[in-house]
C-alpha cells in the first residue's frame, strides 16, 4: 500500500483529519488536499536528495502540519494566521495523537522564516520547503489545483493517490 495512504488511514481513526477537507487552504484547495500534496512531495524530495530520513514521521508530520481545524479566512481574531497556526495545529495534533519530537518539530517550524526559529531536523526542513512550493502552486492555480484529487470520497484514497501522482 502507498505509504502516504497508509499513514492517512491510520491517522484518520479517532481524529479530525477528515474535517480538514471542510476548510479552504488556498484558492479552491482544501487543507486536507494541501497536506496530502505536501506529504507526497516531501517524500519525493527526500528520496530525490538521497538522504536518510524517517519516512513515516515525515509523512505524519506533513499530514498534520496544518491541523489547525478552522477557517482561517473568517477573520475570527486568532491573531495573524501565518504566525499563529503552527501552534494551533500542534496543540490539536498533540491532543489527538502520540507525536514524536520530529513530528512536533515539523508542525511547529513549518512557517520558518515567517516564524523566526528554524526547523531542527531534516524532515522539518523538507516540509518547510515543500509547503511553500505547494502553497504557491495552489495560489497561482486557484481554480484548478490538483483538480483530479477528490478528497471528499473517503473510500477512494487509492484512486486519489494515483491521481495526485499524475498531477
Ligand atoms: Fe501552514
Ligand atoms: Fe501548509
Amino acid at each position: 500500500m502507498n505509504s502516504v495512504l497508509y499513514c492517512m488511514e491510520k491517522l484518520n481513526k479517532n481524529s479530525k483529519l477528515r474535517q480538514m477537507d471542510d476548510y479552504i487552504q488556498h484558492g479552491s484547495t482544501s487543507c486536507l488536499k494541501h497536506t496530502i500534496a505536501v506529504a507526497y512531495y516531501s517524500i519525493k524530495l527526500a528520496d530525490r536528495l538521497g538522504i536518510k530520513y524517517k519516512k513515516s514521521e515525515l509523512i505524519r508530520g506533513a499530514l498534520l502540519h496544518d491541523y489547525f481545524l478552522y477557517d482561517w479566512h473568517d477573520g475570527n481574531g486568532r491573531g495573524v494566521h501565518g504566525f499563529t497556526h503552527p501552534s494551533a495545529a500542534l496543540k490539536n495534533a498533540d491532543r489527538d495523537f502520540a507525536l514524536t519530537e520530529t513530528e512536533r518539530n515539523i508542525i511547529k517550524r513549518h512557517m520558518f522564516p515567517l516564524t523566526p526559529i528554524p526547523p531542527k531536523c531534516r524532515e522539518a526542513w523538507i516540509v518547510c520547503m515543500v509547503d511553500k512550493y505547494c502553497s504557491l502552486y495552489e495560489t497561482f492555480n486557484r481554480k484548478t489545483a490538483y483538480e483530479k484529487v477528490h478528497t471528499k470520497t473517503p473510500d477512494k484514497f487509492t484512486e486519489l493517490y494515483k491521481e495526485i501522482i499524475n498531477f
